[in-house]
Formats: structure tokens, sequence, C-alpha cells
């Protein structure tokens, strides 16, 4: 399939994101045949410099970024020929004709990438809308943070919804664009043998666990006033489990996937009094360590306000009140410093009521591993082996790993998915507002009940898998996380 040519803006262009993630994800695209020969790609930044220099600059990024077996000289060449650069103010919105400029005789889409703060999207869409940069084929592409809470995020929504349709807004939410987790529908969807046990009925409870070895890396301006709930949690976190409980959709396009994550969201029961104690673990870092290296905790990061109580980690009982997962617990966690970098999600099933072996015997496994080692592993009971064994059972696991089951494939970065999608003009891997919308709902309820009950999150060592009553908030319910603490 032909990727439709674009003209991509990309403001920001100088930044870490661009650089680190945006240009490497564009030259692969390339790489692999999917930008149009049509596609340019200009680089908006604040401070003046020639396209020469910025080629430079966007090379030596892909030096650093693409590994040395994947950089091939010929595609460096044709992908850096797109690629132009505009010094603009971005707030002068006289500076914006040299966009114009940039788009004369041109009738392609212009994607609009804000690869800069949130503060900004008002302004700059306000402007190319002003400058006569925009038409009806133009789209957006923004970063989280989309606000700070439900209020700020719909400020921020308002304020890009009055230059852009919903139909050319493009919200990132970076998971979305794993291939693992998009693989989460092709489980639910396309194996009956998964899809028919989905349900209170066969499973006991689900953990969803994003863990992280990083620290803040050097964000702790950011970070500081966000918090793990704010950064992970709001965001990725919910994502990975709307795709986990959601309904089945009535096909792959946008709109029903969409309609579909929205309703587990407002489904969610809000949590509140008593429960904000029980159900909701908070942690901080403290000194401790990464493979073996000491790091510091996180009040001792650099930039550090000693007295802070920001969260880098949660742990939270979620309960999704619907026909589907009545009584189901869904158990979240997602923490800086944790052992190892792991997402993954565990679905417990039931195991049936009478049983004819001797001892306790466990019910099955699903363990979806998103990164790293993306792959699928179900735990079973087999009887165990030889003469002596009796009737005992034994838990054998069934494995499927992506890279051994798929070995042509390349596990791209997520951003290459998403910009591909953006350029093909399909919204189903972007969030849409009413999403956002909801989600920060119930995020704000458990952040205006830690300020209205003055808690504080408790310290864990980095290196561990948090606070010990995240441990206990699941034990309490006779479960227990797959790894223990
Ligand atoms: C970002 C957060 O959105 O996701 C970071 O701001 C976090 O704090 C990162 O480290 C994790 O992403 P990934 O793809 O490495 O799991």
């Amino acid at each position: 399939e032909q990727t439709p040519a674009v003209d991509i803006a990309l403001f920001g262009a100088l930044g870490d994101l661009a650089l680190r993630k945006l240009f490497p994800a564009l030259y692969h695209l390339d790489r692999e045949g999917l930008l149009n020969e049509g596609t340019r790609i200009a680089g908006l930044a604040r401070h003046e410099m020639s396209a020469e220099e910025f080629r430079n600059t966007v090379a030596a990024a892909l030096e650093k970024r693409v590994k040395a077996d994947e950089r091939e000289e010929s595609v460096i060449k044709r992908f850096l020929a797109r690629i132009d650069s505009i010094r603009l103010d971005f707030m002068n919105v006289e500076s914006y004709a040299q966009i114009v400029e940039w788009r004369k005789g041109r009738t392609v889409p212009l994607v609009v990438y804000m690869s800069v703060p949130a503060s900004l999207f008002g302004t700059i869409s306000q402007h190319l809308q002003t400058a006569g940069c925009l038409d009806d084929t133009s789209r957006i592409v923004v970063e989280k943070p989309i606000g700070y809470d439900l209020k700020t995020s719909i400020e921020l929504n308002d304020s890009i919804g009055s230059v852009f349709d919903e139909t050319g807004i493009y919200r990132i939410d970076h998971y979305l664009g794993k291939d693992t987790v998009q693989n989460l529908l092709a489980l639910r969807f396309a194996n009956p043998i998964f899809g028919n046990q989905w349900n209170r009925d066969n499973i006991s409870y689900v953990e969803i666990t994003v863990a992280e070895t990083v620290g803040i890396e050097g964000r702790w301006g950011y970070f500081d006033g966000a918090g793990q709930l704010r950064d992970m949690l709001q965001n990725h976190v919910m994502q990975v489990l709307c795709m986990t409980a959601m309904e089945p959709p009535a096909s792959l396009d946008a709109d029903s996937i969409r309609a579909e994550k929205v309703k587990v969201l407002k489904a969610l029961r809000p949590i509140t009094g008593d429960a904000l104690r029980t159900n909701v673990i908070r942690g901080q870092y403290a000194a401790g360590q990464i493979d073996g290296q000491a790091v510091p905790g996180y009040l001792e990061e650099e930039g550090a306000n000693t007295a802070s109580s920001t969260e880098t980690f949660v742990a939270i009982k979620a309960e999704i009140d619907n026909w589907r997962w009545k009584g189901v617990p869904f158990y979240l966690r997602s923490g800086k410093r944790m052992p190892r970098k792991e997402t993954q999600i565990v679905i417990h099933f039931r195991q049936q009521e009478h049983n004819i072996f001797p001892g306790a015997a466990a019910g099955n496994k699903l363990v979806i591993r998103l990164q790293p080692d993306e792959g699928l592993t179900l735990e079973v009971q087999a009887k165990d082996g030889g003469l002596n064994a009796g009737e005992n059972l034994v838990t054998g696991e069934m494995k499927l790993d992506f890279k051994t089951a798929f070995p042509q494939a390349r596990i791209p970065d997520a951003y290459e998915r998403l910009i591909l999608e953006v350029m093909r003009g399909r919204q189903y891997l972007f969030v849409r507002r009413d999403e956002v919308e909801a989600s920060w709902t119930w995020i704000d309820t458990l952040q205006d009940g830690f300020a209205e009950q003055g808690l504080k999150p408790e310290a864990y060592a980095a290196g561990s898998w948090g606070p010990k009553s995240a441990n206990e908030m699941v034990t309490r319910d006779g479960n227990a996380w797959k790894e223990f603490f």
C-alpha cells in the first residue's frame, strides 16, 4: 500500500524527542519504503540554522540512534534531502508566512507535529490558522501531557479544537504504537479460545505492571510537578487497561475501538474515602541498587526539592463496574527504579470448583509480555512425570516468543507505527478527546482524595518492587503479584 505524501512541519525540531525518536522513526519508514517520494519535512526551531547545519544535526542523531547495520548511506542521503529547516518565532504570527512560503504550490496535507511544551499548542494552532497555513486536510499531532488534570485538559483540548476538527487531531500515547499493545486486539478478538473466556466467570483477577528501571533522568522540573500517576497511569496504563478490558469493537475502525475504550474508563469505580488508603499505594524511591549499581533516592536527584511528596510508584486496585468485569480486581502498578524494565499483563483464570487431583490446583495464567522480550506464556497444569510422581500436578509453560516465532519481522519503535498512521490518516491508534477526559476524571478523584486526606507516598528502596503495602493490597484478597517481594 502506497503511503500518501504529506508535508510534515515539525515544531521543536531540535528538541530531545525529535532527535531521539522522531527523526530515527522517519528514517526507518523511509528505509522500509513507507515514506512517499513526495513527503517533505520542515524542522521548525527558534534557532537560526541553515538547512545544511540542520541536516548535519539530524545525520548525527541518526548516527547515534540507528543501529549500525540499519544505517544505509543511500537511504540516509535520500532521507536528508527531504529535510528543510525554518527558523520560526513560534509566538509571532508574522513569522508563519515562511510556512506558507514553504507550502507554495503544494496540495498534499500538512501534518503539524507539536514536539513542544503543551502550553504552546493553542498559540501555535491559532497562528497557523491566522497565517493561512491550514485547510481541511491539515492534521495536528500532539504529545502528552494533555493537561495536568481534567480542567486543564479541557482547556487544552478546547484551544486545539477551536482550530482543528477532532478528525484532524492525533493525540499520541506512544504505548498504542507498540506492536504488542496492538497484538492484544489480535489475542482477544482473533482467538476464540481466549476471547470466550475473557470475563468474570472465568477470570479471577488481572495484573498490569509497567515497571521501569530508570529514575527521572534529569527531568525533575517536569516530573516533580506530575508524578507517576499523571506521567504513566493516566495515559499508558489506562490505555493498556482499556485494550485488556474493552468489549469487542464492531470493527477495527477508529471510532468503534475508541468508543469501547471510553466505556471502560467510564465504568471504572471512583476510589474515595477509606478505599484510598487500602486500594491505592503510592511510593517514592529511596537510594538503592539497580543491576548492582548504587543509585540515589528521588530526593537526592539533581535539582530536587527535598521536601517533595511526589510519587514515583503507584499501585491501584481498580474495579470495573460492568457486566463483564464486576468483582474482578484489576491490579495496576507502575514505578520508576524497579528491579527490571517490564510491561506485562497477567490474566489469572479461575480453577474449576471440583478438584480430583491431590493438593491445591493452580489455575491457568496467561502472561502477556508487552516489552521487552515480547510474547505470551500460558501456564498449564500437567501431571508430574515418572512412576514416583503419583497424581501430582506441576505447572508447565506454553510459550510464544515473538522474536523467535516471527524472526523476519523487526519490532518497530512505537513512533514509526504512529507516524505512519498519521500519514495514512488513520486514527485508531490515537486517543480521542473523550478518552483523555474520562481518564482524567478518574485520576482527579484520586488526586483530590490524597490532598484532602493528606496522604503521602511511602519510601521504597530503588531496585525493589515498591512499598510492601503494594504487596499486601493484593495478598489481602488472597491473590498475588506474579513476582514476590
Ligand atoms: C513516558 C514517560 O511517557 O514514558 C516516561 O514520560 C517514561 O517517564 C516513558 O519513562 C516510558 O516509555 P517506554 O516506552 O520506555 O516504556
